[in-house]
């Protein structure tokens, strides 16, 4: 087909989103509308994302962000060729108010619906953005999901390995809230971490001794709460300075780990692009340290404006126009996946 114009719908964790994506022959993917609503202050007082809280709001708000995306793009139901949701993984009660709405919209217009992978969105984010030929190497890093992929085409992704315990994200969220600091945890942190000194505490770097691309998280992230409680039993409470150090040990420790597994995913498969997608992939010296690995490489590093590394539906809609052409639409009775491993 000459042009494919979708709408994309996203409901997984805690960001009600949809979005307009363009794909004409011969010419870059254009993203007519984005529109992103988070539930940060929902669930601010509970220290982390509550299922049925995110449901309801998923439930309530995800057809007036349908509308507003078709309005910012300045169409209507009948100027669409398809519509891309996000059938899993994710929390459930979200995930089907999304695929709930999709159907609808489907039914009453009669328009080919796609069920998309949530990591998949991600992981096809760099083609959205930049013209990049497969195969190509995707760390992709969040708050829910840690791993190397080999994105081989639309529909094709090999593991390379990932994190077997928590996400990076899950880590910076904790050490945040250990710390003090607000939710979400990354971006404050890495605030934080601006004034620090990342070499004052000894902090594990852990699974750098085993070979692979395997990492881990959690042992980082207890080791920086035990250097906290000695801190707060020597001084009394937690200093600024020794907050900000903490914090810039953490994010150096977490660079570290990704940098080295990045450096093995790529001497074991080198590919001539290298992308980050994910929220953690927002964080400055994160991706310093993997554009400094890629420089002077073979491989180009790519990073997507923050935007589209963080959860949103331009990559939904647009990995339904890439996979629309490689296996044709899904049924209505297409089903949501709390747990849907690529
Ligand atoms: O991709 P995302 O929006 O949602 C999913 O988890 O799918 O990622 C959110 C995560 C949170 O854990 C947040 O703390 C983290 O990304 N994050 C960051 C930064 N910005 C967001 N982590 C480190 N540094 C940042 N600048
Ligand atoms: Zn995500």
């Amino acid at each position: 087909t000459e042009s494919l114009t979708l709408l994309g719908i996203e409901s997984s964790c805690d960001d009600t989103a949809a979005a307009v994506v363009r794909r004409r022959a011969g010419a870059a993917p254009e993203i007519l509308s984005s529109v992103v609503e988070g539930q940060v202050a929902l669930h601010a007082d509970f220290g982390g994302v509550v299922p049925e809280i995110a449901a309801r709001a998923h439930a309530e708000r995800i057809d007036l962000c349908v509308e507003r995306a078709l309005a910012a793009a300045g169409l209507g139901l009948a100027d669409l060729d398809g519509i891309a949701v996000t059938a899993g993984p994710g929390l459930i009660g979200g995930v089907l108010s999304g695929v709930m709405c999709a159907k609808g919209l489907a039914a009453a217009t009669g328009l080919p619906l796609i069920g998309v992978n949530h990591l998949a969105g991600h992981a096809l984010t760099p083609r959205l953005t930049d013209e990049i030929a497969y195969p190509y190497l995707m760390l992709l890093v969040s708050g829910g999901h840690c791993q190397f992929l080999r994105v081989d085409g639309p529909d094709d992704f090999i593991r390379l390995g990932g994190s077997i315990d928590d996400a990076p994200g899950e880590a910076f969220d904790k050490v945040a809230k250990v710390l003090g600091l607000p939710q979400p945890g990354g971006p404050a942190v890495q605030a934080e971490a601006a004034t620090g000194d990342a070499k004052r505490f000894a902090l594990p770097r852990p699974l750098l001794d085993r070979p692979g691309c395997d990492m881990s998280f959690s042992g980082l992230k207890t080791a920086v709460l035990r250097q906290r409680d000695a801190l707060i039993a020597e001084h009394g409470g937690l200093r600024r300075q020794d907050r900000a150090d903490l914090c810039a040990g953490f994010q150096q420790a977490v660079a570290d780990v990704l940098f080295e597994k990045s450096r093995r995913a790529l001497a074991a498969h080198p590919v001539q692009t290298f992308a980050v997608a994910g929220g953690v992939a927002a964080n400055t010296e994160i991706r310093a340290r993997l554009q400094a690995l890629c420089s002077g490489s073979e491989t180009v590093f790519l990073a997507p404006p923050l935007a589209l590394c963080t959860d949103n539906a331009a990559m939904i809609a647009w990995a339904g126009i890439e996979q629309l052409a490689t296996r044709g639409p899904d049924g209505l009775d297409l089903s949501a996946r709390p747990r849907w491993p690529l």
